[in-house]
């Protein structure tokens, strides 16, 4: 999404002339396999706002060829495959500080994920789960409902639906058409983290029930590298396998950015370009 949103001009710096896009990658580095932390420069854990990811900073991922810093590449999970790989940098790492560092995540709580098709939410999906959460998703399409059971959801309902029980945590990217809701199902004492707001960024806000139930809203954007190591070890721990929706070569990168337009997309939509 963040390709569409440059290609919108919604960027923190406007490009002026050709750029390539692309913020994931996966690849080899000095003969390793490795996947590539996607912001720069190496955030502290306190100072991720004023970074900015790879194709902000300069060009983007979707070359041959990329230089990064020598301690931004991580060694690939070697029961991920290359697309697997190269779905995990941003959404993981975004879902990751989310859960643990924003919303302070600890087994046996309810996590609410909107929107569940997403990269993000799909990540949030698995990284909760692994983390002995109860994770509830909404989606309008039965299809990716039936798909987030699979990927570790208890329940999976349709968006605007009244949940069974209230969540500790809810993980908002859909903005506009699900923040009403997510303050409505957010528990007293509950933490709302958004990331993002793919289907509009202006929401409104009952501000009674933010007081009344003492509920907490975190923005959060991506995350350290201690917190992409951190979450590179959960998944290999657990031996999580992010959502590939799709993969085509570097020619028929537009046919992806229609996919992900068209909001069918169920997880990553990867680009082989080698
Ligand atoms: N701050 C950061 O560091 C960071 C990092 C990554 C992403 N983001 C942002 O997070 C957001 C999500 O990105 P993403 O790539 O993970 O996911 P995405 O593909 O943009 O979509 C997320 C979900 O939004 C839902 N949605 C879209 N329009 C909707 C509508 N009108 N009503 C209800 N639901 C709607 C869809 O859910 P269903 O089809 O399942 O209903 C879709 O699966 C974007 O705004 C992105 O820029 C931010």
């Amino acid at each position: 999404m963040h390709d569409l949103w440059a290609l919108r001009g919604v960027t923190r710096r406007p490009h002026t002339g050709p750029h390539v896009l692309g913020s994931d990658a996966a690849g080899v580095a000095g003969g390793r396999d490795v996947v590539v932390y996607p912001v720069l420069p190496s955030a502290g854990a306190g100072a991720v706002a004023h970074a900015t990811l790879l194709p902000d900073a300069g060009h983007g991922v979707l070359a041959e060829h990329i230089t990064v810093p020598a301690g931004h590449v991580a060694a690939r999970p070697a029961h991920l495959d290359w697309a697997e790989a190269a779905s995990l940098p941003t959404a993981w790492l975004t879902a990751y500080r989310m859960l643990f560092t924003k919303a302070g995540l600890i087994p046996g709580q309810v996590v609410l994920v909107q929107g569940a098709g997403g990269g993000v939410a799909t990540a949030a999906v698995s990284l909760a789960a692994a983390a002995g959460a109860t994770v509830i998703v909404t989606s309008r399409s039965a299809d990716k409902r039936r798909q987030a059971l699979a990927l570790g959801a208890a329940a999976a309902l349709d968006t605007g639906a009244r949940l069974p029980e209230p969540a500790d945590v809810v993980v908002e990217t859909v903005g506009a058409a699900t923040f009403e809701h997510s303050t409505r199902s957010t528990r007293t004492g509950g933490t709302i983290v958004v990331c993002g707001g793919t289907s509009g960024f202006t929401a409104s806000l009952d501000l009674t029930r933010l007081f009344a139930r003492e509920i907490t809203v975190h923005g959060s954007t991506t995350g350290s590298l201690a917190e992409f190591r951190a979450m590179l070890d959960l998944v290999t721990e657990h031996r999580l396998r992010p959502a590939v929706d799709s993969t085509v070569d570097l020619a028929e990168v537009s046919t992806q950015a229609e996919r992900m337009l068209s909001g069918a997309a169920f997880g990553k939509l990867c680009v082989r370009v080698a």
